[in-house]
């Protein structure tokens, strides 16, 4: 079975096969983790994207790399953070399944996720990296082939918030 690893840094520089970008719904870039992953792959990436036709909220969709040192970047979308009564929460779970899916049906075997979500769009942290840890486990329960799911965090707080996440799933 595949296991969740926390580290603390920035995405663009993982070597795995995957690094998922929390993107918008016309997926051709914007601020925050998108914005980097966008400079760090090059105009290539955008280009390839504009032929996706846009992605909805919860789903997930690949690219190339590009210049990036990642193989692959699985685009998703996450919810705008409205206080949780518009299914922020299940649309949040599902765009860590969604990548999950897409990356084994890919057979990627090591994937990284930013906290998406968790800032422009204003998901609280906790929630958040407690969904992130649900949705990873039950996925790698399953035994996909996936063999790490790197939780990035960006900055201390984030990891944190996935430390705490990761020792009350496991009833610590
Ligand atoms: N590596 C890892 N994590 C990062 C990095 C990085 N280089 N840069 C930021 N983060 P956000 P969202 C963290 O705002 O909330 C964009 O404009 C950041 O600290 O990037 O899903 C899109 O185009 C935070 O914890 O994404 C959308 O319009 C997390 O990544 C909108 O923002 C997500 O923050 C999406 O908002």
């Amino acid at each position: 079975m595949g296991r969740i690893e926390i580290v603390e840094g920035d995405i663009t520089r993982m070597a795995v096969d995957a690094i998922v970008n929390a993107a918008n719904r016309t997926l051709l870039g914007g601020g925050g983790v998108d914005g980097a992953i966008h400079r760090a792959a090059g105009p290539g990436l955008r280009t390839e994207c504009a032929a996706l036709g846009g992605c909805e909220t919860g789903d997930a969709k690949i690219t190339g790399g590009h210049r990036l040192p990642a193989r692959h970047v699985i685009h998703t979308v996450g919810p705008v953070w409205h206080g949780g009564s518009r299914s922020e929460d299940a649309a949040l779970a599902s765009c860590y399944r969604r990548s999950l899916e897409v990356a084994e049906e890919h057979g990627l075997r090591t994937i990284a996720f930013p906290a998406i979500s968790t800032g422009a769009y204003g998901f609280p942290a906790d929630r958040a990296a407690r969904i992130a840890v649900r949705e990873v486990r039950r996925f790698l329960a399953e035994d996909h082939g996936i063999e790490v799911v790197y939780l990035v965090a960006f900055g201390e707080q984030a990891r944190l918030a996935y430390e705490r996440a990761l020792a009350e799933a496991s009833g610590r």
